[in-house]
């Protein structure tokens, strides 16, 4: 198969306060697509990072009292460790206060204005701070706004009008752009209305936290056009042409879908006029919701992921948010369900069949993996199985439905504990010590193989189920496993909760 490269994001964070599972959720989602990749042989670079400057974070130091910067560099390791714990493998960590993103930044303004795509105008309206950014009177009278109010004030803007019937086309040509479906249609149906130009700076003396606009030192940019460039910086624009022609365009920009305009307009029409590819696919998930709100920082709501992974395991939580949900669409995140979650899947179903095949390879073979003499119908079953497994599975990642690759390989799962359930290797071996044999390396072997597919979501548990099996994680034809092979003793993978704790 053909190998490729793939160059994944997430949005850098606000350093305005710790980070919460909907952070863990897209960042974790990165990493998943990054591991499955590179176990199909495919280049990858992931970038993540943070967003340091602008209001929001002004007034979080301010809040502290810390200098931005201080601030900053406070919190900016809450992030870096929550990264490590959960076993994030990023490529590259930027963060906006760096000298090769401020440098960029500058660069990229310099060369726009020059092409005359910003120019200086007055401009009266609503505000909102919450939200950074003018608002229009449609969107003041929506009430989805906080801390609205009237502003007049002189300004640089950008010309998004002027690339907006490129992005148009661009939309319709390429329909892996903005993903899923639901979402390219909301932003085609924005696109209906005539699209304004963009405020791109702010000036120092209302807020000064922020990168400086190199033509007119009054003012800083507006943190939107110096965050979203952090995707090419990451990968060397400007600094080194190898590495930014090898990376760029981006293949996925993974976003919560709060952030779909920023990143499938002002994005766009930014590349546009500075004549670079767009990224291939802009994907834009759901809300973790908590009930029927949205977990975020300003509603105090939030689950703490580290909390969670340390009570429960990484692996577990990795699994859940994976699994719980549908790429796109809201999830609600519950204790409760994920207590369910884990007791059934992990518990009973993977853990248990780990279980199984040791202690009776342990009881009957001296944990000795055995061979396979004679196959009857029931083995082909379980080997088909699995063959048909493979190729669905990288289809299934590709076409990023994470929690329905996870659900085909536990249905797998699941079937061979039931195989072992009708077998009963325990029964055969009093009398048949071969054809038991035959069984357990059969579960074995799918056990192993298993293990492998869902490496990217659990890389510990999984890694560990390789040691035990002192399997190679890279042979996914079935009859990898070596028979003669001694099983390493080993933990209960996932031991059960038994308390539905509240
Ligand atoms: O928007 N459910 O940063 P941010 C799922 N700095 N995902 C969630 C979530 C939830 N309840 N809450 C947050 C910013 N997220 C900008 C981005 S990019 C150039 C600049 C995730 O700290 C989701 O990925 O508010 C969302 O897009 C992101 O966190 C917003 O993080
Ligand atoms: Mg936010």
């Amino acid at each position: 198969m053909k190998k490729s490269k793939f160059y994944v994001t997430t949005p850098i964070y606000y350093v305005n306060d710790k980070p919460h599972i909907g952070h863990a959720y897209t960042t974790i989602l990165a990493d998943v697509l990054t591991r499955y990749h590179e176990s199909i042989g495919d280049e990858v670079f992931f970038l993540t990072g943070l967003d340091e400057h602008g209001q929001k974070v002004k007034q979080a130091a301010e809040k502290r009292n810390l200098s931005c910067q201080e601030h900053c560099n406070d919190l900016a390791p809450r992030f870096i460790n929550l990264w490590e714990k959960l076993e994030i493998k990023y490529s590259d960590f930027i963060r906006t206060t760096q000298e090769r993103h401020i440098k960029l930044v500058q660069s990229v303004l310099q060369k726009v204005y020059e092409k005359g795509d910003i120019y200086m105008d007055e401009y009266e309206g609503w505000y909102s701070v919450a939200e950074e950014r003018f608002i229009t009177a449609t969107e003041k009278e929506s009430g989805q706004f906080r801390d609205v109010k009237m502003l007049k004030e002189r300004n640089w803007f950008f010309k998004m009008s002027k690339y907006q019937r490129n992005l148009i086309d661009h939309i319709n040509n390429n329909p892996q752009f903005i993903r899923p479906e639901s979402r390219k249609n909301e932003i085609l149906g924005f696109l209906r209305q005539p699209l304004g130009d963009l405020c791109i700076s702010r000036p120092k003396e209302r807020m000064d936290w922020g990168i400086e606009i190199p033509f007119d030192r009054e003012y800083v940019t507006y943190v939107w056009f110096d965050a979203l460039l952090n995707y090419v910086t990451g990968v060397g624009f400007e600094a080194d042409n190898d590495k930014f022609n090898k990376w760029w365009p981006a293949d996925i920009h993974l976003i919560g879908k709060d952030i779909l305009t920023t990143h499938s307009v002002y994005w766009s029409t930014m590349l546009f006029s500075l004549g670079l590819p767009l990224p291939k696919t802009i994907f834009a998930h759901g809300w973790w919701l908590i009930g029927e709100t949205k977990m975020s920082k300003s509603l105090g709501n939030v689950v703490n992921p580290l909390d969670m992974a340390e009570q429960y395991g990484v692996d577990a939580l990795r699994y859940y948010l994976m699994r719980e949900m549908v790429l796109g669409q809201d999830s609600s995140f519950t204790l409760e369900s994920f207590i369910k979650r884990y007791n059934s899947d992990l518990a009973n179903d993977f853990g248990n069949l780990l279980n199984r095949v040791s202690g009776l390879i342990g009881k009957y073979f001296d944990s000795v993996v055995p061979a396979v003499k004679g196959k009857t119908a029931a083995e082909e079953d379980i080997e088909k199985s699995f063959n048909e497994l493979m190729p669905k599975i990288r289809t299934l990642i590709l076409e990023f439905k994470i929690n329905e690759a996870i659900e085909e390989t536990m249905q797998l799962i699941r079937k061979v504990n039931k195989y072992l359930e009708s077998q009963a290797p325990w029964k055969v071996a009093k009398e048949n010590l071969e054809r038991a044999g035959t069984i357990l390396y059969t579960a074995t072997e799918a056990l192993r193989l298993a293990a492998i597919l869902l490496l990217p979501v659990m890389p510990s548990k999984c890694g560990r189920v390789m040691e035990v099996l002192s399997a190679d994680k890279t042979e996914l034809l079935w009859g990898g496993l070596k028979s003669g092979t001694k099983l390493q003793t080993h933990e209960a993978l996932f031991p059960r909760i038994e308390e539905e704790k509240k």
